[in-house]
């Protein structure tokens, strides 16, 4: 089983599951991160780490279809099974997922169906909420919708500031998206 890590921003979720396939704690092979930002922390640590990258920026005349086509023809040629969005930013569409049925999974910082969206952190913070956490789920072409795999909550009253919430939500994803992955992509190989 082959697998991409597809990443925007900062990329700590992927360094995550990149020290795990080193662990040997994922059973498939990470070939490459893809990222749509030239500019994302990410691709400076796949560089870090000599983890082969691509980075496909969306020209503004290029519509989705077009896009998704481009990504799933780079997908097939480097044989990648799966893939895994770790703060991708961008809403896969019927392009990419019809290529990939079941085979994508993402992880939002939420409980989700509560704070979809950017801000899920922030959003359940600022509303009070007693309980908050982070969602693993597979991909639709919907915002963090899709169904969901995997949750873990935590009380919101242990935390006094965002900063504090946030430090502890990013632990939770890097400790439990390798657990996930693991299962997931063990999953796939008895299909
Ligand atoms: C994570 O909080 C993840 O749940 C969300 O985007 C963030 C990515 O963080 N989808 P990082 O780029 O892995 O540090």
């Amino acid at each position: 089983m082959r697998f991409a890590v597809f990443a925007s921003g900062n990329g700590s979720n992927f360094e995550a599951i990149l020290k795990a396939v080193q662990r040997n704690k994922i059973s498939a092979e990470l070939v490459c991160l893809f990222s749509d930002k030239s500019t994302s922390y990410a691709v400076q640590r796949a560089k870090d780490n000599g983890v082969p990258y691509f980075i496909l920026e969306k020209e503004s005349k290029q519509t989705k279809e077009e896009y998704e086509t481009k990504l799933v023809y780079l997908m097939q040629k480097e044989k990648v099974d799966c893939i895994v969005l770790a703060g991708y930013m961008k809403i896969l569409g019927k392009t990419f997922l019809t290529a990939y049925p079941n085979r994508v999974i993402n992880i939002h910082p939420s409980l989700l169906p509560h704070f979809p969206g950017k801000h899920g952190i922030k959003d359940a913070f600022d509303r009070g909420v007693k309980k908050t956490g982070i969602t693993i789920h597979q991909v639709d072409d919907g915002i963090d919708t899709g169904p969901i795999i995997f949750q873990k909550e935590i009380e919101t009253k242990d935390f006094k500031t965002l900063e504090e919430l946030e430090e502890k939500i990013h632990e939770l994803e890097h400790k439990y998206y390798p657990i996930v992955i693991e299962e997931f992509v063990r999953e796939l190989m008895t299909e």
